[in-house]
């Protein structure tokens, strides 16, 4: 893979930046593609830019991306080897959850993202995400097993933010991301998953 997707995925991102597909864009600062190497082997995918992020444009600049910095130092690893992105690229007013329509709406970006990027795992991070590959299943359940789909192995954890709001989060979440070298130094010993994710409109959200 050469130049020509580095341009594809900047001009998705600028796409992005100009999006208007649902409310969320109105009252924000900065729309928040996502940052990495554009040939990352893995990504990880968070819920939604706060605060920090819209003003930025950069995807986990505040306290949980604190925390997501340390957990990569844990495994020796920064932010500048794994690209970092949310299912949703503008924040939410107060950052309250995603809608249906406005995850439907961004969907395909990060569709487009995976797509080019091409990760050989794709972390989950909080239960927005985790419908990538989970359908109907519950993050205290299946947090740090792996599973592939379509050739991607997907690793559900709890969102960084978790730890912050609770404490006894913090060591599943240090424990679970200490699975990842293993995982990513074995992936063919991870079982092939059985659905890619349900259609978008039928997620269960709430
Ligand atoms: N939380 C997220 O889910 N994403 C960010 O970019 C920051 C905080």
């Amino acid at each position: 893979m050469g130049e020509y997707t580095v341009t594809e995925l900047e001009e998705l991102h600028e796409q992005i930046r100009r999006c208007q597909k649902c409310r969320l864009y109105r009252g924000t600062t900065h729309a928040v593609p996502g940052e990495g190497p554009p040939h990352a082997d893995i990504m990880f995918v968070g819920e939604a830019p706060g605060f920090h992020e819209d003003q930025q444009g950069r995807p986990f600049v505040g306290a949980a991306g604190q925390f997501l910095e340390s957990l990569l130092a844990s495994i020796n690893l920064s932010r500048n080897d794994v690209f970092i992105t949310n299912v949703v690229k503008h924040r939410p007013p107060n950052n309250r959850d995603p809608q249906v329509d406005e995850l439907q709406a961004c969907r395909p970006y990060l569709d487009r993202q995976i797509e080019l990027i091409k990760p050989k795992m794709i972390v989950t991070l909080g239960r927005f995400s985790m419908e990538l590959a989970w359908v109907d299943a519950r993050i205290s359940r299946i947090h740090g097993q792996p599973k592939k789909v379509g050739g991607i192995v997907y690793f559900p954890m709890f969102h960084p933010a978790a730890a912050l709001h609770q404490p006894r989060y913090r060591s599943l979440i240090e424990q679970d991301f200490l699975k990842i070298p293993e995982i990513l130094a074995d992936l063919g010993s991870v079982d092939e998953g059985e659905s890619s994710g349900p259609p978008v409109e039928q997620l269960s959200l709430f």
